[in-house]
Order: structure tokens, then sequence, then C-alpha cells
């Protein structure tokens, strides 16, 4: 029997740091209603998947229960306040992840007000395409959505390039950079159409191209893209400076930038993490880049999705949190890569190489495989060699699943459909 002293020692650590989050279980098609999952765990000793408590959400600490879809999601939403403002499909096409039509804004008592997007993007784009919609995922900072953008792109014979738009959720306007643009496109502010390795390491290469293939390198038929980007990450480091990180499917990377919306000038690329390939001017893959990491060009490692970034309250480190379809071998997989800012100036010439991205990271490989969507990030002390992930399944329709770098798991999955990440929650 324990003493009453014993029992008040053992209760009260974990009732003081107690995290309670209701997380919206959304991904692909997910159609009228959401599954809502809860995870408890102790926010200064979870070390472990085994430490957590995974269950359904149950309706009255949710509040968000009675909110009904009313159409697909496409692909995800995000929680801000009172409010979860969720990608819909609506009248945009569909193909390959992308495209949503409606930005839908619900309230706590479920109902909803719409923003159409498609006429909202192709208005913006009008002078440079007809073909051109929010793609994949959006961030809110600040009151303000920052979605992913995919259009044809003109000078790359019309492959489908990416873009940021910035929307005020409030005003319904459209903010613009502090360059005065109405949106942040990729290829106009940090491509290159140079073949030669080092001038793609501050610079992502694009070319223009007849051939066709969907998402990736051209080849006989689809239409091409470059680069596929999903992920969409505005955040501020502890120094204070915004910045953002954004995914490239089919460059197998993440880059983070600085924020092309608080600087004149801003959107310089100040890391890459991943294996980008290298093309030649007609698109044939000729070697890849080693960002930060080792060497998997040369396995099936592919299809870089999602971006979260922590600070660990343990050692302090900034990471950035990546989710990866395939780590060469059989598994999907999580990386966690340190923040670890270079500007172009500051490295001299006879420098410039992939070394320049090197930092420190962790990786872990997850108890299931998917080729399409998926997301990860950390929770708790974020000790190294103890963390502990949240991680979506995406099209392997297995629900949410808590990692460890003790080798255990947990995982709720009660309708096996698409989540496509873990980051559409909020903290009771
Ligand atoms: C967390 O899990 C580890 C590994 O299973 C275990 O040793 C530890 O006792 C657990 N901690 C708590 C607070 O349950």
């Amino acid at each position: 029997m324990l003493s009453k002293l014993a029992l008040f020692t053992l209760l009260l650590p974990s009732a003081l740091a107690t995290t309670s989050e209701v997380i919206a279980m959304g991904g692909a098609g997910n159609g009228a209603n959401l599954d809502w999952a809860s995870l408890t765990y102790d926010e200064s000793s979870v070390v472990s998947a085994s430490n957590v408590t995974l269950t359904a959400a149950p309706k009255a600490s949710n509040k968000f229960s009675s909110v009904s879809l009313d159409g697909a999601l496409q692909l995800t939403a995000r929680i801000a306040g009172d409010k979860m403002y969720a990608y819909m499909s609506g009248d945009a096409p569909a193909e390959s992840g992308c495209c949503a039509g409606i930005l839908r804004a619900f309230e706590t008592d479920g109902s909803y007000s719409d923003t159409d997007l498609v006429e909202l993007v192709s208005d913006l784009f009008s002078e440079v395409t007809d073909w051109a919609y929010a793609t994949h995922t959006f961030d809110i900072v600040d009151g303000v959505a920052y979605m992913m953008i995919q259009y044809e792109e003109p000078s790359l014979n019309n492959a489908k390039a990416d873009a940021i738009v910035a929307l005020d959720l409030e005003t319904g306007e459209v903010v613009k950079t502090a360059d005065g643009d109405s949106y942040f496109s990729f290829f106009e502010k940090l491509a290159t159409d140079s073949t030669a390795a080092v001038d793609t390491i501050f610079s992502i290469q694009h070319y223009a191209t007849s051939r066709r293939r969907l998402q990736g390198p051209p080849g006989p038929s689809g239409s091409t893209e470059e680069w596929h980007g999903n992920g969409i990450l505005p955040f501020t480091s502890v120094d204070g400076t915004r910045l953002f990180a954004i995914t490239h499917r089919t460059m197998n990377e993440c880059v983070v930038m600085s924020d092309p919306w608080q600087t004149v000038g801003g959107g310089r690329i100040l890391q890459r993490f991943g294996n980008p390939g290298i093309y030649s001017s007609s698109g044939s893959s000729t070697s890849s880049h080693v960002f930060g990491m080792e060497d998997v060009s040369s396995g099936n490692w592919n299809g870089m999705h999602n971006a979260y970034y922590a600070v660990s309250p343990t050692d302090g480190r900034e990471s950035i949190t990546v989710f990866v379809n395939s780590n060469g071998g059989s598994s999907s997989a999580l990386y966690e890569f340190d923040l670890k800012l270079v500007s172009e100036d500051s490295v001299l010439a006879g420098d410039l190489d992939d070394s320049v991205f090197d930092t420190a990271y962790r990786t872990l490989e997850l108890p299931f495989s998917t080729g399409s969507q998926g997301g990860a990030r950390p929770i708790g002390p974020m000790v190294d060699g103890k963390n502990v992930y949240v991680v979506a399944g995406g099209g392997s329709n297995t629900g949410i699943t808590v990692v460890s770098q003790d080798g255990e798991s947990m995982n709720y999955n009660p309708s096996s459909s698409s989540v496509y990440d873990p980051f559409v929650y909020y903290t009771l």
C-alpha cells in the first residue's frame, strides 16, 4: 500500500505537465465526418510511444465535434483559435494531390463560410496563365493563410511550378510580399536554368521542356511538374527571424528561406535538406545533391512531405521534421534536421559545395509504408536518443501513429482513411 506522501509525489509531476491534444484526422477526399484522436502525454517526461495515450477524442472535450465537412477535403486543414480552416475540392480539378477550390472556415457550432479559391487564384495569375490553383497545404500565422499554389509557367513550356499566396483571413484580401508581388513564385525568385551543380546550391534548378511526365523529370506522357510543392511552414526562429520552409516532393528536399513578406528581396535560400536531383537542360538526370544528410540518391529514396518546426525544451535545438514516403527500403521514414542557416554571401566561392548545408539530424523508420501524403512532428522534451513523434499515415490509411527512438509505437486508426498530416490539432 502506498503512503499518502508517496501517492502525492507520484501524481503531482504528471498532473502538472499533462498535455492533451485533440487531433483532426483529415486526408485526401475525407467526406462528411472527420475522425478525431485524443493524444495525452506528460510533456516533460514522455520519452517513448509507450508513455502516451492515444484514443478516440470524446465528443464532450472536442470543440469541433459539430463540424461536418460537407464536401471532400483536399488535402488538409488547420486550426487557429476557435476556427478550423479546411482546403476543400470545390470546382478545382483533381490531379496528383492538387487542387483545392475552396478555403472553408468552420465555427465551433459547425456553421461555415467559404472563400472561392478558384476565382481568387486565377485572377492573381491571369496575366501569366489560365491554369493556377491552390494545392496540398496552407498554414496560418497572425491571421494570414499562406497557401501553396501550383500554376503553369509559360517560361517552362507550361510545366507546372509552385508559388505561395498569402490571404488575410479577416479581410479576405491578398497580402502582397515586401517586394509588392501578389504571389511568390519559386520559378521567378528561387530558380536557375543552369545545369552546373555549383549553380544549383543556392538556387533551385528548373528547365523548359517539351517532354512530359507527371510530377517529375520529363518522360513520355502526362504533364511535367517542377517540383510538386506540398508542405508550407511559415515560422519564427528563436532569434526572431521570420522564415519559410517548403517541401518539394519530386526534388526530395526541404528548402528554408527568408520570409518574402517581411523583407524586400526576401525569399533567399538559407538551408536545404535532402537529395535533390541535378538535370541536363533536356531534363535527363545527371546526378544529385547531398544536402545535410547521407547520400541516398542511388536508392529509391523519395517523396518528401510537410515540414514542422520545433524547439527542444531539453537541448534548445531548433529543428524541422519532414516525412519521406520511401526510405529506399520497404518503409516510410521521418527526418528531423537541425535548423542551421547559411547565407550565400557568407560562403567564399572556393568553399561552395553541398557541404555548406551540413547539419545534425535524426531519422526513424516508420512501421508502415505509403507512396502518398504523410507528416510528422515531435512532442515532449525532445531528448536526443529518446525522441517521440506523432505521425500521419498518409495514403497507407493507417491513421495516426506515435513512434519513438526506442522502437515503440502506438496506433489509432478507427476507419482506415488517409490522414495527410498530424498538424490539425489543438491542445486542451
Ligand atoms: C516511459 O516509457 C519508458 C519505456 O517504456 C519507461 O521505462 C518509463 O517508465 C515510462 N515513463 C512513464 C512516466 O511511464
